[in-house]
């Protein structure tokens, strides 16, 4: 890599960055090497106001269950609301909302911190107690911000559900987590169309399902004709009437869990990541500002969904944390043209702009197909730091984002993390590190990301290997809810020397020592920045039992998507072909979308009369990924019973 492929920040940025150029960069690194303790304690104190101040910093004699801060208390609520009022900030607009029709509204934060304590009154007021779990299954709103900040403001343990995920999937979360509240709206608007949300709720808790549950809270979104259980479902809105506007914060331990969040493993069910307040606090904040560089004067937005990761990090905590204006989005990136986002930009001048490359890359695709739609039409002048997340982001994706909606003039951020890290572990700072397209560049300050061998032993520069995260960090995951077992054997496994495991393969440029992750080594996909367990899919298209008698899920490269999910599938008759192929297929579709969610539904689905297997009964499943890619089969196929399947196996519907 010579030097002129790299994207310097201009001296401009240095001067005006939060961490400025690679020097403020190497002190930091510095500063965490000397004294690791010390310096995540002093970056605690500075980004976390403490209602009592913490003594001990890194409790590891439980190791893996590592513990932060742990004498001290806060609250995160306080931390995003009340402190930011208490700094001037009363006044501030929070949050700009962009309804899916187009319009806007606006939130200060003090109006903010009224409706959150509102809602918190309101959880309280049902019995909803410290510890609790309370699972969130929203529209894109303020009203799904202000409730995962009312949990956080009273001791509950949100649980955020993506909005996409069908009633089986909800109803595996409610009970996993023992919820005994869903928070939920009648439908969401998304690209001008009334999806249900209040019906699927009651699908999920339908018969009993869920003994632990006793109310389910619904915000009025649209006005849509519901179905409605006395006793257990109440407006929101009638809730709050008449509700005080202030709800002294619960000053919980800095272990006190936050937040689950469901995330798929390579096994079938998917895991309650459990994360903390304190240290979950101090890296979403600290992140905000070294990795968006966040000012007071900046228009923040994130376009993911509250129901991952990304949106609990950047769009409830971290802005919010540090008094920053952002936009809360609640439609699609095409409605009612692929011009949206480059719109929406424009309107709400946005300065700092954070996607996945899923959305770019389609994107691309429609401003090539239409010139009314292209993002040079736009006046995007406002933006001056663009950032990536959840995928590869490759090359020429990277340019295209630099040169089109950053004119050539807005560092990106390519920022690498998971559910399990609370935010970001390895990403460009904007106004230090030099820009690689395609490279994630190095480890955030003081997160000691490493690449090694099976054994845990480190590899050389331009070798490649397998991510770990040589030291416990503040925002690391706390344990998967229910199952601690499954924690350490998953991210903790005995040969890689206590290292944490994140499932990725990564390899580091020999010269510059910058990462680029290779891919997952698991059996995870990444379908346009989603993951998805290949065995999750597979369980679901064997309970449809009636049809399926075994199923083998893996990837190929998609253009757009990134990954695709590719299903062969054996019937329990005989193998259909033709249209009759072609409509089991579509059923078998949509089976998994009622199963897990339209975001698991297999592009491609291939039938046999059975599966590549080894002698001893294994599917050979890198045998199918050539299958699935289209490739020529060079694998030694000796072994197969019946080499004629993977003609039929390579047959698309
Ligand atoms: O494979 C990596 C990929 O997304 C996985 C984490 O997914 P999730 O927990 O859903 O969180 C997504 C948002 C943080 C990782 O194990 N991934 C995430 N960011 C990047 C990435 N792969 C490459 N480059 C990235 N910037």
């Amino acid at each position: 890599m010579s030097q002129n492929e790299l994207y310097l920040p201009s001296a401009a940025w240095q001067a005006q960055a939060n961490v400025k150029g690679m020097a403020g960069y190497n002190a930091l690194v510095a500063e965490a090497e000397a004294d690791y303790q010390g310096y995540w304690a002093r970056l605690a104190r500075e980004f976390v106001t403490w209602q009592t101040p913490f003594t001990k910093v890194l409790n590891d004699s439980e190791a893996p269950f590592f513990k932060w801060f742990e004498d001290g208390r806060l609250n995160v609520s306080y931390n995003c609301l009340d402190r930011n009022v208490e700094r001037g900030l009363g006044d501030k607009v929070a949050i700009i909302f962009e309804a899916d029709d187009g319009s806007s509204s606006k939130v200060t934060y003090k109006e903010l911190l009224g409706r959150v304590s509102q809602m918190a009154n309101v959880l309280k007021a049902r019995g909803v107690k410290k510890g609790d779990r309370v699972v969130i299954y929203m529209s894109m709103s303020v009203e799904g911000v202000a409730a995962m900040q009312a949990c956080a403001r009273i001791g509950a343990i949100h649980s955020v559900v993506f909005g996409g995920f069908s009633a089986q999937s909800l109803r595996d979360r409610v009970q996993d987590a023992g919820a005994v509240m869903v928070i939920t709206a009648d439908e969401q608007l998304r690209g001008g169309k009334a999806l249900p949300l209040k019906a699927i709720v009651d699908e999920a808790l339908d018969g009993g399902s869920c003994p632990t549950l006793k109310d389910v809270i619904v915000y009025q979104r649209t006005g849509g004709k519901i179905g409605w259980v006395e006793g257990r479902d109440h407006w929101l809105h009638e809730e709050m009437a008449g509700k005080s506007e202030v709800c002294e914060p619960e000053w919980v331990e800095a272990e006190h869990p936050l937040f689950l969040l469901y995330t798929s493993g390579s096994t079938g069910k998917p895991k309650g990541v459990q994360h903390s307040s304190g240290g979950y606090l101090l890296h979403a904040a600290l992140t905000t500002k070294w990795t968006f560089d966040l000012q007071d004067n900046d228009v923040f937005w994130c376009t993911a969904d509250i129901g991952w990761v990304t949106g609990h990090s950047y769009i409830t905590y971290g802005p919010l944390a540090l008094g920053g204006t952002e936009i809360v989005f609640e439609g699609v990136p095409t409605y009612p043209d692929a011009g949206r986002f480059w719109q929406t930009i424009a309107k709400h001048k946005v300065s700092i702009f954070y996607t996945a490359p899923t959305a770019i890359r389609s994107l691309i695709k429609a401003a090539e197909g239409n010139a009314a739609v292209h993002p040079d039409r736009y006046d995007l002048s406002s933006l001056r730091l663009l950032g990536s997340v959840g995928e590869p982001i490759n090359p020429a994706a990277w340019e295209w984002y630099h040169k089109h909606i950053g004119g050539g003039r807005c560092p990106i951020v390519d920022t690498f993390w998971q559910t399990e890290t609370g935010g970001h572990m390895i990403t460009p700072l904007p106004g230090a590190t030099p820009l690689v397209p395609g490279s994630c560049t190095l480890p955030f300050p003081g997160i000691t990301t490493a690449i090694v061998d099976e054994m845990g032993n480190d590899v050389p520069n331009g070798q490649g290997g397998i991510l770990v995260v040589k030291k416990p960090w503040p925002s690391m995951i706390r344990t998967i809810y229910n199952d601690p077992e499954r924690f350490k054997k998953s991210y903790y496994p005995e040969e890689l020397k206590g290292y944490y495991l994140a499932g990725d393969g990564a390899i580091r440029d020999a010269e510059t020592g910058y990462f680029t992750i290779t891919g997952r080594i698991d059996d995870v996909l990444n379908v346009s920045g989603h993951r998805m367990g290949t065995m999750e899919i597979e369980s679901a298209l064997v309970s449809c039992t009636e049809l399926v008698a075994e199923a083998a899920v893996v990837g190929r490269p998609d253009d757009t998507t990134g990954e695709a999910i590719c299903a062969f599938v054996v019937l329990k008759r005989a193998r259909p072909t033709g249209d009759e192929a072609k409509a089991i297929a579509k059923q078998l579709r949509d089976w998994v979308a009622k199963e897990i969610g339209p975001i698991a539904k297999p592009k491609d689905i291939r039938f046999g009369d059975n599966l590549p297997k080894t002698r001893s009964g294994k599917i050979m499943r890198r045998l199918l990924r050539s299958v699935a890619k289209g490739e020529a089969v060079t694998q030694d196929t000796s072994t197969l019973e019946n080499p004629a399947i993977l003609d039929q196996l390579s047959e698309a519907n």
